[in-house]
């Protein structure tokens, strides 16, 4: 019988699990993303709104839900998870393409498997803002109380793997952020010019206080790797082309300049807490230019529609209004660029994120 040298070198020697734990370590570390030698990514934490939460709102009262199909259609056993999409959403790609785990569970899940807690776990509250005025109105998770659930899992992760163990993780993985489109789309462009309070700039410059505020409290606990998405063009989403684009249903220029105020005033607000957070790292998303590249020449990427979601007609449908009795869903999700109204499919998430990681990486990790 043939033994391979280096494991019967080991077999002589070191127990079974021992070499079972070695391999399994040595798979884990099989993502696509690559990092420098010395540098470990234990886990991922993400914190947001509906582009990142992988089903927390599934676990409260709220109308901001997609746990019914067609969500989830083309998702492992074609379930729908509250993820708000037809698949996999940005969390479970990253935790993905580091080679961590197959998928980001929402920490609010009660049957949450311990196991789970040392490899990352997810916050992101579908409808959330950086405006809590935003969160009161959807009735959902704000960021700070996603904060006070990150408090929470720590001592639960301290629980389980021990206080040295537990620093460790914090102080060495992932963290990204992705919020703000509900507070330009809904919160400021709904409320009715005459009973709005804010204008563009007042608005933008309070959405940025509170997002560094959060950031603050993020580093306050322990965070120090973290990510940060720039808001998309907001005014090519097909909901806003239906609501505001006029009868061509044209990208709304008002909101797309929206987008890109928050997103100058975030950069220079990334620059001023990289001076005041010693040891911080901190990474800026484009995702204004990626979701523009691939709705200016959707075929590049292999699609076909880039103006309109394929949940029913595609034109306003997003939560409740798409339900398996919307009339017209596509059948083919991967010819959308959009799967409802506002949210990606899968397929252009995928795009997007490999669009936008490897600048993340390396300005999170590499010197
Ligand atoms: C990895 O190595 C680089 C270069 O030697 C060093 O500057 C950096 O601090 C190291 N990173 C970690 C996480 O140890
Ligand atoms: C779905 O659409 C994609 C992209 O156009 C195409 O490559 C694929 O063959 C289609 N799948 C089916 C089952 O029609």
């Amino acid at each position: 019988m043939y033994h391979h040298p280096v494991l019967s070198f080991f077999s002589s020697r070191i127990p079974l699990q021992v070499i079972l734990i070695v391999v399994a370590l040595i798979c884990r570390t099989q993502g696509r993303v690559s990092l420098p030698d010395n540098v470990t990514v234990p886990a991922v934490f993400m914190f947001g709104d509906s582009i990142v939460d992988t089903g927390n709102n599934n676990f409260f009262k709220t109308v901001v839900k997609s746990n019914f199909p067609p969500y989830g259609r083309d998702f492992i056993g074609g379930k729908a998870t509250g993820r708000f999409s037809n698949g996999k959403i940005p969390p479970d790609l990253i935790v993905e393409e580091f080679g961590i785990k197959e998928l980001l569970p929402p920490f609010l899940d009660p049957s949450l498997p311990l196991h789970e807690l040392p490899t990352g776990v997810n916050f992101a509250s579908s409808g959330a803002g950086y405006d809590p005025l935003t969160s009161k109105l959807f009735l959902v998770v704000s960021m700070s109380d996603q904060l006070q659930l990150f408090s929470q899992y720590k001592r639960r992760l301290t629980n389980f793997v021990g206080q040295k163990r537990a620093h460790k993780i914090v102080a060495d993985s992932l963290y990204m952020a992705v919020a703000g489109s509900n507070d330009l789309a809904e919160t400021y462009f709904h409320t009715p010019l005459e009973t709005r309070k804010y204008n563009l700039h007042s608005y933008t410059d309070l959405l940025i206080t509170s997002a560094s505020v959060f950031l603050q409290g993020l580093y306050k606990l322990g965070a120090r790797r973290i990510s940060i998405l720039g808001l998309t063009p907001l005014g090519c989403l097909p909901s806003q082309r239906t609501v505001s684009g006029g009868e061509k249903r044209a990208c709304v220029k008002r909101f797309n300049d929206a987008a890109k105020m928050f997103n100058s005033k975030l950069l220079s607000e990334l620059k001023v807490l990289r001076k005041t957070l010693p040891h911080v790292r901190l990474a800026y998303a484009d995702g204004y230019g990626a979701l523009m590249d691939i709705i200016q020449a959707p075929q590049e990427y292999g699609f076909i529609i880039a103006d309109r979601g394929c949940c029913g007609t595609g034109l306003v449908e997003t939560t409740f209004l798409c339900n398996q009795w919307s009339p017209g869903t596509c059948s083919n999700s991967s010819q959308f660029v959009f799967w409802d109204s506002y949210h990606p499919t899968e397929k252009a998430y995928r795009i997007l994120l490999h669009k936008l990681l490897g600048k993340i990486v390396h300005d999170l990790f590499h010197h």
